[in-house]
């Protein structure tokens, strides 16, 4: 059962986090599209969006000038300011999106009676192209990695709402 699928109203507006090790380059990407897409449908009433990081190196801190250039080239902002995920959020969030297996892990590790297992998912078990489920660390590589990144993300993301959508009651 997917337990992560709930009826959608303004009142309980649908909130999803994504999750990633610094907060500062794949995660604040999956905030900035999802938000994009959901106010290009008119739906930014119905979605509370968010993003964290499981390490705390940078927080305060804008996403990566790279990360911000790349989703500014697909016309993308990326409003996020880094924080660490905490407890708290398995419980105020309906999806928890990992970009990586060790990100999930991270998380996992702060459920520690599996309470939550349902709605912590890795982002690209909703890629159409999921290769190996996962959003590689752009951080020490090239402009190349940020447009790959962008563009997994960006996929993964449109099939989420494409699957929420019918829950929304307008
Ligand atoms: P992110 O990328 O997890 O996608 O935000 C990273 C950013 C910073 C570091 C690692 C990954 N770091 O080691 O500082």
């Amino acid at each position: 059962m997917n337990t992560y699928l709930r009826e959608i109203t303004k009142e309980n507006p649908y909130k999803l986090v994504f999750v990633c090790l610094g907060n500062i380059c794949r995660s604040p990407t999956g905030e900035g599209i999802f938000i994009h897409k959901v106010k290009e449908a008119g739906l930014e009433s119905y979605f509370y969006i968010d993003s964290a990081g499981t390490a705390a190196y940078h927080t305060g801190e804008r996403a990566d000038r790279r990360s911000q250039e790349t989703a500014n080239a697909h016309g993308v902002h990326l409003p996020s300011i880094a924080r660490r995920f905490e407890y708290a959020d398995l419980e105020e969030f309906d999806l928890i999106l990992a970009m990586d297996s060790s990100n999930l892990t991270n998380i996992n590790q702060l459920d520690r009676r599996g309470r939550f297992t349902e709605k912590v998912k890795l982002l690209r078990e909703f890629d159409p192209k999921p290769g190996n489920k996962e959003v590689p660390d752009p951080y020490y590589g090239g402009q190349r990695g940020f447009e790959n990144v962008f563009e997994m993300v960006d996929r993964s993301c449109q099939t989420i709402l494409d699957e929420l959508k019918p829950y929304i009651k307008r």
